[in-house]
Parts: C-alpha cells; structure tokens; sequence
C-alpha cells in the first residue's frame, strides 16, 4: 500500500492504490455502505464557541497553499471543549460532505479498531479477518485517497507518535480534523488552533444556560463561580449539573464548593454522557492544565483564577 509521502502524481497514485486494494466489487452508492460513523448525538446544549467553527471551517477549507492545508488539530487544556467543539462542527457542517468518520485516537488499540470499524461498515476492505490491524488502516487510507468530500476526525490524540503514517493524506478532497491536548500541537503535521478557556461573561451565560436558573439571578455567585473555576468549561458543565441536579441554587454552591471541595471534584454528573470523568480525574491526568494555569496566573492580575484548583490538582 502506497503510504508513504513520496512525490507521486494523484492520479497515479490512485491508479496504484486501487490496484492495490484488490477491492471488492461495491456500488458505492449502496446504503450498505455507512457514511456517517459518529459516536455522539448533536450537543443542543453545545454554546460559546460561534466564532471558533467559523474559523475552523474556513482554516479546514483554506486552497491558497499552506503547509498543512485540510488538516486542522484543535488543541488545548483537558476539559477546555475540544471534543464539544469537534463534535459541533460535525453536525454544524455534516451537509457538506459525503462521509464523516470519527476515530478515538486516545490509545493505539482504539486508534486501529477505528479503522478496523471504518472498513467493515463501510465496506471498503474486502475482507478484514485475515488482515493484521496496520494493513487494514493502510488500506481504508488508500481507499479514502480515492473518495470526494470526507471528514475523518481523530480524537484525543494526547500520543502524536500513534498516528504515524496513519493520518488521511492531505488533499482538497478531504479534511481531517485532530484533537489534542499537546498544547502547541507541536509535532502534529497539522494547522494548530486553539481551544482557548471562555471568557468570564461567556463562562456566565454556560453556567445559566447549563443549569437551568433564569438569568440575573444570583448574578455576583454566578460570576464567582466562573472565576473560581478558572473558566474551563468541563468545571462550569459539572457546577451547573451540580446546581441543576442537588442545589438549585448558585450561592448554595459556593458554600458547598468551598467546603467540601474534594467531594465535589470526585462528583460525575448523571447525565454527562459525552465526558465520564470527573473534574479530579481530568485535572490529574492534565499536567498541561497545571502548566496553563501557572502561566496564566502569571500573567494574570485576577489571583481570583482558582488558586484551589492548582492545590486540589
Ligand atoms: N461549548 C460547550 N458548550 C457546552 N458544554 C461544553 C462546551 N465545551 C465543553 N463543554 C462541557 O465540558 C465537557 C468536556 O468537554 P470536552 O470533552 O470537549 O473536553 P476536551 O477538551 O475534549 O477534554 P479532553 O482533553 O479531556 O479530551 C463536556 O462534556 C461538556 O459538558
Ligand atoms: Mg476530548
């Protein structure tokens, strides 16, 4: 399988690919044949980050040549919103193309049962049982060289050396669409965005909007809240569950927050399927978050960032 970056002509290599393939004899029209593979529904309660998909949607569509045209990694602390937005633009934009499939790169074993998934339910592998995991990955890549108008989004890649010689090829026909927590998204061939934390007033109106309380109330606790919690939005989604779920109130959860801060920290909300960890577990495993934060601190006149969580961390 041809996969390596050497210099060949597109229509040559797609000539060789198919070969190659030895593919089997589909009607790529057929239904059979799935073209949305996404884990996750729509997020209705997905907001703030209006500007972002913009931008991502331009900078994955961008022709004047750059060096990483059509592949964009989103990059950013744990919990910042990376996967939301990710997950946002799929839908925002699902119109616009013919296949979208999600892979969770967040290990090597679900990274290649990614592609071990893509070529059985979209059939493009003829038969994967006797194939070991990398060629079945080399040959949905060389098939995908082939297809017009594809999304293939890579999530979690925290390890870049996973994916190597297994990211789609960049080309006009397709985008690949990365997210990480590599905070430069240094050593990703990718164009580097970043997932920045929400302002203080966007981390308010997340907090309202994610617990349910009309606006304007408790509106100093609403804010205290936001800033204690540095503005990351997993921390605002887990407070406004906790007051949605437990206190119905803001105030009530300050006190709360500040005494029995481990509690809370250790506490999933019911109905957070999309991010099963806790605020402690995202936190610890995110050395980043603690550089981030010290830096910010640093150069931030606002003590109020949450000094407790760097202690908690
Ligand atoms: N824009 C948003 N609107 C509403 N909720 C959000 C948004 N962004 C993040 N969240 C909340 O924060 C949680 C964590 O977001 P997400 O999974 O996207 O983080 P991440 O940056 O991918 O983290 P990790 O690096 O751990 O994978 C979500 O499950 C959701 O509750
Ligand atoms: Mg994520």
């Amino acid at each position: 399988m041809l996969n390596v970056d050497i210099l060949i002509e597109p229509d040559v290599r797609r000539a060789l690919d198919s070969l190659l393939l030895n593919r089997p004899n589909l009607d790529p029209s057929s239904d059979a044949m799935e073209k949305f593979m996404v884990p996750y529904e729509k997020n209705e309660q997905f907001m703030c980050r209006e500007a972002l998909l913009l931008n991502l949607r331009t900078t994955l569509s961008e022709l004047s040549p750059n060096e990483y045209n059509h592949r964009v990694a989103l990059y950013g602390m744990g919990g910042v919103g990376k996967t939301q937005t990710a997950i946002a633009y799929v839908y925002t934009y699902q119109s616009e193309y013919d296949r979208i499939y999600w892979i969770s790169a967040a290990n090597e074993a679900s990274l290649l049962s990614g592609f071990r998934d893509i070529a059985v339910r979209s059939r493009c592998v003829a038969s994967v049982d006797k194939l070991d995991p990398r060629n079945i990955a080399a040959r949905v890549l060389a098939w995908l060289r082939q297809q017009e108008n594809w999304l293939v989004v890579v999530d979690n890649l925290d390890e870049i050396d996973l994916v190597e010689g297994l990211l789609p090829e960049r080309a006009p026909n397709g985008h690949t669409l990365i997210t990480t927590r590599n905070p430069n998204s240094e050593g990703i061939p990718a164009r580097g965005l970043e997932v920045p934390l929400l302002e203080v007033p966007e981390g308010i109106q997340m907090l309202y909007g994610l617990a349910k309380i009309p606006r304007e109330t408790e509106p100093d606790a609403a804010q205290k809240i936001v800033e204690t919690l540095g503005c990351l939005p997993l921390a605002i989604g887990q407070a406004a569950s906790y007051v949605r779920e437990v206190s119905r109130s803001f105030v009530t959860f300050l006190e709360t927050y500040h005494k029995r801060r481990k509690e809370l920290h250790e506490w999933i909300p019911r109905g957070n399927r999309q991010y099963s960890k806790s605020l402690a577990s995202t936190w610890s495993m995110s050395s980043i978050f603690l550089k981030n934060i010290t830096r910010q601190l640093r150069n931030s006149s606002s003590t109020s960032l949450s000094l407790t969580l760097i202690t908690y961390g």
